[in-house]
């Protein structure tokens, strides 16, 4: 089976360039000035070809909450974002904290048979921050990372333990960082705009304590750590301190930290409920400067689709998250690239080969041998954010009716189209 890209403008890991290229039996096996091969064919003139975009933080919420998404909305929904593969967080119920549950995602994402699924595994039983999983086991079978994504372990000595264990297993602890007692319950960041719409702010030091708590484990171990959805101007500075001293310590952000601040929260729109929550233009400014100087390592979504019903109630009982696989690319481009602050290759990268390499995972680079996981996404097109047209069951978005440009056409995984527009 050959399948053959002609005349993109490919995103290799030495630059761009205006090239064919040639998929054989799921493999990348020639990439030229120009091709001709007898065999199935796609012009895309004027579009570009990438590396399968990869998304390290994903919720697929199956097994337990199949009226948020499950493993084949989420799948679809995926490879219209342009992503040969995701890793999924375990906080689903049961909670994939053994390896079951993780068993079983893997089986029914083969089943599905879109993009790549890689289950990860919880750092502690029920994500309850009291007793370490069956990590060994979750290993063998195949998850790629362990978090307790959605709250931190709080208790530093369990979270000393998990690090060490989960060290000895090859598997990185993803550290979703919030002071629990300190957030206290709060919904929006903690600033002018709580105050003025009167809704419980949490403060940055929640966040940042905690990361500089994981920084400080992985130091004193020397054991690499990878902190989530970095969202604080400070969280940045500290994370980039500790990578100046040589600390193990990656990071992620996502689209909504680098396009919104919480002016947005006094509409009291509950899409804009996210955790941790959008901050303020300084926390924008210096997550844009990170993406740029490489403190922050990745770009994710942190998908978090919802029903309906969990987001259409007053803003305190509303679910946190947001739905973010379909519009990751366009925000990246119309915020990142457009704007000059970085160039398409290095948006590439922070979506594919970076978080690739954060987790070890195959892929993340055009080249020949490699398997023929490709994204042709047309930058000239522009389009209007509707939330109601996702393919994902999760249809909150804050950024209706945002105007942004980059528009998946393909998306191939080894070899095969899973995904046209
Ligand atoms: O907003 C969020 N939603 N943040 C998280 O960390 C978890 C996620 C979810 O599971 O809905």
């Amino acid at each position: 089976m050959k399948l053959l890209i002609k005349n993109g403008t490919l995103v290799l890991p030495e630059g761009e360039r205006k090239a064919d290229l040639l998929i054989e039996n799921g493999k990348i096996v020639s990439v030229a000035d120009k091709i001709d091969e007898k065999c199935r064919t796609l012009d895309v003139s004027g579009k570009y070809v990438l590396p399968g975009l990869i998304d390290i933080h994903v919720h697929l919420r199956e097994p337990g909450f199949e009226g948020k998404e499950d493993i084949e909305s989420g799948s679809k929904a995926a490879v219209k974002g342009g992503f040969t593969q995701i890793c999924c967080m375990p906080n689903t119920n049961p909670v994939c904290d053994n390896a079951v549950v993780a068993k079983y995602i893997l089986a029914r994402a083969s089943e599905v048979g879109l993009c790549k699924v890689h289950p990860i595994g919880a750092i502690t039983k029920g994500e309850k921050g009291e007793t370490l999983s069956d990590i060994g086991k979750m290993k063998s079978v195949g998850v790629v990372a362990l978090s307790d994504d959605g709250r931190s372990v709080m208790n530093s000595y369990i979270m000393r333990l998990a690090m060490e264990y989960a060290n000895d297993f090859d598997l990185k602890c993803l550290c979703h960082c919030e002071d629990a007692n300190l957030a206290d319950g709060g919904v929006v960041n903690e600033g002018y705009n709580s105050t003025v719409a009167g809704l419980k702010g949490i403060p940055r030091a929640a966040e940042d304590i905690m990361i500089a708590r994981e920084i400080s484990l992985s130091e004193s171990l020397g054991i690499p750590v990878h902190i989530c959805h970095v969202s604080t101007w400070s969280g940045v500075e500290i994370i980039r301190s500790a990578k100046a001293r040589g600390v193990k310590v990656t990071a992620e952000t996502c689209p909504h930290y680098f396009t919104l601040t919480d002016d947005i929260i006094t509409t009291y729109d509950t899409f804009t409920k996210v955790n941790p929550p959008v901050r303020e233009q300084r926390d924008v400014d210096e997550i844009i400067r990170g993406l740029q100087d490489g403190t922050i390592d990745c770009i994710v979504t942190d998908h978090a689709p919802h029903s309906l019903k969990d987001k259409q109630v007053e803003y305190n009982s509303a679910a946190f998250g947001i739905s973010g696989i379909e519009t990751s690319l366009a925000l990246g481009y119309t915020y990142l690239v457009k704007t000059g602050k970085l160039s398409i290759s290095e948006l590439v990268a922070l979506m594919s080969g970076r978080p690739a390499a954060i987790l070890g995972l195959e892929g993340g680079e055009l080249k020949v041998g490699a398997s023929a996981d490709v994204t042709v996404v047309d930058f000239d097109k522009s389009y209007v954010i509707d939330g109601s047209e996702f393919v994902s069951k999760g249809k909150n978005t804050p950024f209706n009716g945002y105007k942004v440009n980059g528009v998946v056409e393909y998306t191939i995984v080894d070899g095969e189209i899973k995904y046209s527009n």
